[in-house]
Formats: C-alpha cells, sequence, structure tokens
C-alpha cells in the first residue's frame, strides 16, 4: 500500500523532537516537506528529516504531492490552519487540543466529515497498549465496581518565552496539560461525564492559568478527579478505584518507547504488579491515523466531547 504523504506545518520542538523522528521511521507515511515562517528553519528541519523545505504555511497547502499536514502550531493556531488544510483537501492531525474551544471543534469536525476527510487530534497516550491492559482488568472485574479515577499532569516551569506562557496563542495550564487528565477520565470512565466544579489558579508572575483542579462525575456517581499543572514538579499518573481494589498507572501520558510500563494493581489479597512489554505510543498514533486516512474512518468524535468538557472546566473555575 502506498505511504501516505505528509507535510508538516512548523518547525515546533514537538515536531522535531518526538513526531518527525517517528514518522520518517513510520512506512505507513512519507514525509514529503515541512513548511516555516522562517526559511532557514525549514531548510535546516527538512535536510535533518530528509524531505524538502518550503517556506510558508499556505505554499505547503497549494502542493499536490501532498495528501496530509501535520499541525503542531500553538494552539490557538490551529483552528485557522486546520481550516485552510481542510479546504485544500489535506487529511489533518493535529496537536492537541484540537483547537481552544468547542464551537470551532465542532464546526472543524464538521466540515472533514462533509468534505469526506480525516481530522484526528494528536492524543497519543491512548494509543498506548498499557491503557488497553488496565479496561480489560477493570472489564474483567480485577477492581469490582468503579468508584473514582484521580489523574494527574503537571509540568516543572518553562521559560518566559513560551508558548504556554502567551494568552493570545492559547497558552495555560488547562490547554496544554488539563487535556490529558481529562481524556483519561473520558477513556475509563465514558463520554457521559459532566463538570461539578473546578479550579483555575495563575501563580505569581504568570497571566495565564498556571494550576488547575477539576471534579467530574458520571450519571452514576463514580467521580474524577484532575489535577494539572505547568509550574509543578513533574507527575503523570492516574488511579482507578473500585469497590474491590485499585488500579495505578504511572508515567501515564508520555512514556518513552523504551519505557516497560508496570501497572500497580491493590486489592485485599496483596499487591501485585503488571509488567507489560514497551510500546512506542507515537509510532502507534501515526500508524492510526495512516490507517484512517486510508479507511476514511472518522477520529474525532472523541475530540468534540473532550472540547465540551474543556469549556465546562473553564466556565465552572473558581480562579485564584
Ligand atoms: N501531543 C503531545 O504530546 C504534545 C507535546 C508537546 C506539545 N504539544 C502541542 O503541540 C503544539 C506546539 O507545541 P510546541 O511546544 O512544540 O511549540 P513550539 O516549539 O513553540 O512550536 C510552535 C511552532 O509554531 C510555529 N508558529 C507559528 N506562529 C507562531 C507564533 N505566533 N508564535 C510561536 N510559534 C509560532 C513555529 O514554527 P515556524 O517558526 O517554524 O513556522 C513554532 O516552531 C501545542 O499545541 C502543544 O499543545 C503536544
Amino acid at each position: 500500500m502506498e505511504p501516505v504523504r505528509i507535510g508538516v506545518l512548523g518547525c515546533a520542538d514537538i515536531a522535531r523532537r518526538r513526531i518527525l523522528p517517528a514518522m520518517t521511521a513510520c512506512p505507513d507515511v512519507d514525509v514529503v516537506a515541512v513548511a516555516s515562517r522562517r526559511e532557514a528553519a525549514a531548510s535546516e528541519t527538512s535536510e535533518r528529516f530528509g524531505c524538502l523545505p518550503v517556506h510558508g504555511y499556505a505554499a505547503l497547502l497549494a502542493r499536490p504531492d501532498i495528501d496530509a499536514v501535520y499541525v503542531p502550531l500553538p494552539t490557538a493556531l490551529h483552528a485557522r490552519w486546520t481550516r485552510a488544510a481542510l479546504d485544500a483537501g489535506k487529511h489533518v492531525l493535529a496537536e492537541k487540543p484540537l483547537t481552544t474551544e468547542h464551537a470551532l471543534t465542532q464546526e472543524l469536525t464538521a466540515l472533514a466529515r462533509n468534505t469526506g476527510l480525516v481530522l484526528m487530534e494528536n492524543v497519543m497516550f491512548v494509543h498506548h497498549s498499557q491503557h488497553a491492559a488496565v479496561r480489560r482488568l477493570v472489564a474483567d472485574g480485577a477492581i469490582g465496581e468503579l468508584r473514582s479515577l484521580h489523574a494527574a499532569f503537571a509540568v516543572p516551569r518553562l521559560p518566559a518565552h513560551d508558548i504556554r506562557h502567551r494568552p493570545e496563542l492559547g497558552g495555560g495550564a488547562l490547554l496544554d496539560t488539563g487535556v490529558y487528565p481529562l481524556r483519561a477520565a473520558v477513556h475509563h470512565l465514558g463520554a457521559d461525564l459532566r463538570v461539578v466544579g473546578a479550579t483555575l489558579t495563575s501563580t505569581a508572575g504568570h497571566v495565564v492559568d498556571t494550576a488547575g483542579t477539576a471534579l467530574l462525575t458520571t450519571r452514576k456517581g463514580v467521580a474524577a478527579h484532575l489535577t494539572f499543572g505547568i509550574d509543578h514538579a513533574y507527575r503523570s499518573a492516574y488511579e482507578i478505584w473500585g469497590s474491590e481494589g485499585r488500579i495505578t498507572v504511572d508515567r501515564a501520558f508520555t512514556p518513552p518507547a523504551d519505557h516497560e510500563p508496570a501497572i500497580r494493581l491493590e486489592r485485599r489479597s496483596g499487591t501485585e504488579t503488571v509488567r507489560l512489554p514497551p510500546d512506542d505510543q507515537v509510532l502507534r498514533t501515526i500508524e492510526a491515523f495512516a490507517g484512517a486516512v486510508r479507511t476514511g474512518s472518522d477520529a474525532a468524535g472523541v475530540s468534540v466531547r473532550q472540547a465540551v468538557l474543556l469549556d465546562e472546566v473553564r466556565r465552572r473555575a473558581v480562579r485564584y
């Protein structure tokens, strides 16, 4: 089968560090070109990854030799360039969160559907096999009836110039890190969650929210406690708690490809460690995107639900 021909919009850190190395190693896709606002950056990046440099995003979208684009731009620019890419007839893999608000995510997913193009949000952790193993344990009754989920993703403070500190670019902890625990809750508890309460805090010297919490619940009262932040000691974990036991996943959201997952299963009978083989969630995501392009499947439904809940957290949040 022919590989999906991909172009990249912007020489972003995430593109250069994680996505382009995986794309160039994946036989399902062929990276044709990388575009940048900066000519020198396009040349340097394209040389490193063996593809063509393009000056300007519109010039890349005009190329007939590209089937799909990857959009790793600052969050507030995802909507504009995703719309432009879909209008140019390209499938889109866009960074998380897909846009800054539900209405835009809804509009773009409808546009993709109506034009027969794939739009997928680059939430990679859900493609790691460790979460399928957790789902199997829960479905097999390993922890009894579900009572609650606790999920946290927070990272240390970034340099002052980082896009995450700029509100006009869609910065802030909720959009940058809140997406992960929120998506973990939807992944394990289902889409019927609603937000009961939330906080968003701007720590001293910041204009964007740098810390947040949210409490959600399913219709049956299974709770999700979420914590996120961009001015914290690092944490990337979740725990699912049931009537008979508890499952804990560390290195939940951004494990490297060689990480050997060790899921902790605590029950009255004792604590077991479920060891799993390493998995490369970046590669799995690219394979999933290429697969969706080939089969024309809808890859954005859950992103719309996630966007509704992100809006709800923002609307309900008590601010500090
Ligand atoms: N899925 C994940 O695991 C993951 C991890 C990290 C980040 N992300 C997401 O990826 C996106 C990019 O994050 P990043 O950390 O890679 O950002 P970054 O290094 O700052 O890159 C953003 C790129 O956007 C382009 N750009 C266009 N207009 C810009 C503007 N006005 N200001 C700054 N840059 C502009 C630049 O490319 P040119 O100058 O080359 O045109 C820049 O290199 C964000 O949405 C973030 O949430 C996802």
